[in-house]
């Protein structure tokens, strides 16, 4: 049977939107925020290169699957898997899967817009007094006044949740075209003048080794689980975005290339943000190892030396404001998508009904870093168990389901019809789908409770 579904939330008006709206999904701060400070926290070059391994052999076949199962279904990933699935003669249940993927869309999307809140108070910071004459130690008392404070930092997460309700309501489609043209090539851009800044001090070297420099003992089997959630986190992968994203796509696109752009620019991405950061690590004296506040405290240094650092800055944090922006909507849209598919409401009070359980969820992690402080799981805050338990295990089990689903329970004619391209590439893509992304992700699992593995 030939897919002839249509969306009735819409279509991108080409290939190159969806590659757009893909990109501005997968590029946020999990680039520039969350995969320096795991870095950081798993001890550098090992986690890089284990973190690189998985985004080729784990992350971009998963990728494909996603898209295709999305093209394929062409409605909210809950309904496209239990759509998918009885075409296919398999259980129905598979639509849990879409559901999996919702609850960990709200959980993430919770403490993202906490963070995201930061990068609003920096905005305002540098566009207002600036760095200029802070010490390195002013500038991390100053990081760690906003974190005791819960007011501040629940206006900064309701604001944030308001303009990602907003989008939402809208259709992910209107605007995001034009705010991710531009707004992307120029993060790009000023994350090169901060490499270049970077390359100037004197830690330079000592930063790149720090990433470079593989040091296989500092390897445990959590920090390669880490370093494999960090992929799944930053491709936005194993809860449907993408799923959703490609359910939008046009027939004739391309699967397998625009696949390998997007993860491509993602991970360059990622890099630069490490090459941005490192450095400058080492050369005021900072800890890799300091947690969520590693950027926040250390870019800001480097603004408060560098030439038209007070423009730079200001720049800098608006721009991650709205690739922070440009992501936390696609971790909306699933479930927006669903309410408006199923529960008979239109966008707007789907997108409200959404953004206001997702802002209730992050008000856990705003009082995490204060009252609540002392609340602790194995030594982990609420905001920490959000940020490990859905990157670490629930992105990584969707993903797994998802090959398996992809690899295995579809039909050949089906998956091949939709990845439409010369055999060879669909064969690495199905080896790879059915066999190394469930395996390693297994593997990874397994090693991380010890079953196997030292
Ligand atoms: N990938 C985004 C980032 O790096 C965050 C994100 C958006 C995400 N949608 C997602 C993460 C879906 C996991 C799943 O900032």
């Amino acid at each position: 049977m030939t897919a002839t579904r249509t969306s009735i939330h819409g279509q991108w008006s080409s290939r190159w939107v969806f590659i757009l709206a893909a990109t501005g999904s997968a590029v946020g701060l999990g680039n520039i925020w969350r995969f320096p400070y795991v870095t950081g926290e798993n001890g550098g070059g090992a986690f890089v290169l284990v973190y690189l391994l998985c985004v080729a052999l784990i992350g971009i076949p998963i990728m494909m699957a996603e898209i295709l199962l999305g093209r394929r279904g062409r409605q909210s990933p809950i309904n496209t898997m239990r759509t998918l699935a009885i075409e296919e003669k398999q259980s129905s249940h598979w639509s849990l899967l879409g559901w999996m993927g919702v609850i960990a869309g709200f959980l993430i999307l919770s403490f993202y817009s906490v963070v995201a809140g930061w990068t609003i108070f920096y905005i305002i910071q540098n566009a207002g007094t600036g760095f200029d004459g802070l010490s390195a130690e002013d500038i991390s008392a100053l990081f760690d006044s906003l974190l005791a404070s819960p007011q501040t930092l629940l206006l900064l997460h309701t604001a944030f949740m308001f303009l990602t309700a907003l989008v939402v309501s809208l259709g992910v489609k209107s605007g995001l075209e034009r705010a991710v043209k531009f707004l992307m090539p120029s993060l790009f851009i000023l994350l090169l003048i901060m490499v270049g800044y970077a390359i100037s001090t004197e830690g330079f070297s000592d930063g790149l080794r720090y990433m470079f420099e593989p040091d296989f003992s500092k390897l445990s089997g959590s920090s390669i689980l880490a370093a494999m959630g960090q992929a799944f986190f930053s491709l936005s992968l194993g809860m449907g975005a993408i799923m959703v994203y490609g359910s939008y796509l046009p027939s004739n696109a391309s699967i397998v290339n625009t696949s390998i752009t997007i993860a491509f620019a993602d991970t360059c991405v990622a890099i630069l943000a490490g090459l941005a950061i490192f450095p400058l690590v080492f050369t005021y004296g900072l800890e890799p190892s300091s947690g969520a506040g590693l950027i926040f405290v250390t870019l800001p240094v480097a603004f408060s030396q560098m030439p038209l650092g007070q423009i730079l800055g200001t720049a800098f944090f608006v721009l991650l404001m709205f690739a922070a922006w440009t992501s936390s909507i696609s971790l909306l849209e699933p479930a927006v998508a669903w309410l408006s598919e199923n529960q008979n409401m239109t966008r707007v009070k789907a997108s409200i009904v959404a953004g206001v359980i997702a802002w209730v969820l992050g008000l856990g992690s705003v009082l995490s870093f204060n009252l609540w402080e002392d609340y602790t799981f194995y030594g982990m805050t609420y905001f920490d168990v959000m940020d490990k338990f859905t990157s670490n295990i629930l992105l990584p089990l969707g993903g797994l389901l998802i090959a398996i689903f992809a690899g295995w329970l579809m039909r050949r004619q089906s998956s091949q019809q939709e990845i439409a391209t010369s055999g060879f590439f669909y064969a690495v893509w199905k080896f790879l789908v059915r066999v190394v992304a469930p395996l390693g992700v297994s593997l990874v699992f397994l090693n991380a409770i010890g079953v196997i593995g030292g």
